[in-house]
């Protein structure tokens, strides 16, 4: 770990606002797929875009966010039940392609609150968090990314990724 000189909090925010970034990549590939009438693809999607956001809901809930809940307790109780609210439908095409007519709907609907989610978190959480929480709290949110982080093994396509942490 280096010496605290705001890295490490520019790199972790880096690093979630770069997963919000493929999600809205996501977002726009379930609206194409839901457009050829691929039910099958749109549901492909949702479970790439549950990988990126399991690991990335916990690091918000389990270390971003606690600093913030005594300032902003409704605004971090929102964005937590928004989480578990894109968690259920995206969950639903975990096993099979969702045999409910009506899921493409809630789907569609569920994303179109995570792009508001995703703008409330970049343009007030996140700036909030760098300018309120201090090394031990960015050391936390490390602590956490590295815990869900998949082994490598299990991801074949970031070989390296255990060579770019810090040491
Ligand atoms: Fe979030
Ligand atoms: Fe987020």
């Amino acid at each position: 770990m280096c010496q605290y000189c705001g890295c490490q909090a520019i790199t972790e925010i880096e690093r979630l606002t770069r997963e919000h970034d493929d999600v809205v990549t996501m977002i726009g590939d379930v609206r194409a797929a839901r457009d050829r009438g691929d039910v099958a693809g749109v549901a492909a999607v949702a479970r790439r875009m549950a990988l990126v956001l399991g690991p990335h809901t916990a690091v918000e809930e389990q270390a971003l966010f606690p600093p913030l809940a005594d300032e902003f307790p409704d605004h971090v109780a929102n964005l937590v039940s928004e989480h578990r609210l894109i968690e259920a439908v995206l969950g639903e095409a975990g096993e099979r392609i969702p045999a409910d007519p009506t899921w493409p709907d809630r789907l569609s609907a569920a994303l179109d609150m995570l792009r508001e989610h995703i703008l409330a978190e970049q343009d007030g959480v996140f700036p909030a968090a760098l300018s309120r929480l201090g090394t031990d709290e960015w050391e936390a949110v490390q602590a956490v990314r590295d815990r869900v982080t998949p082994d490598p093994g299990d991801r074949p396509d970031e070989p390296d990724r255990v060579s770019r942490r810090p040491a």
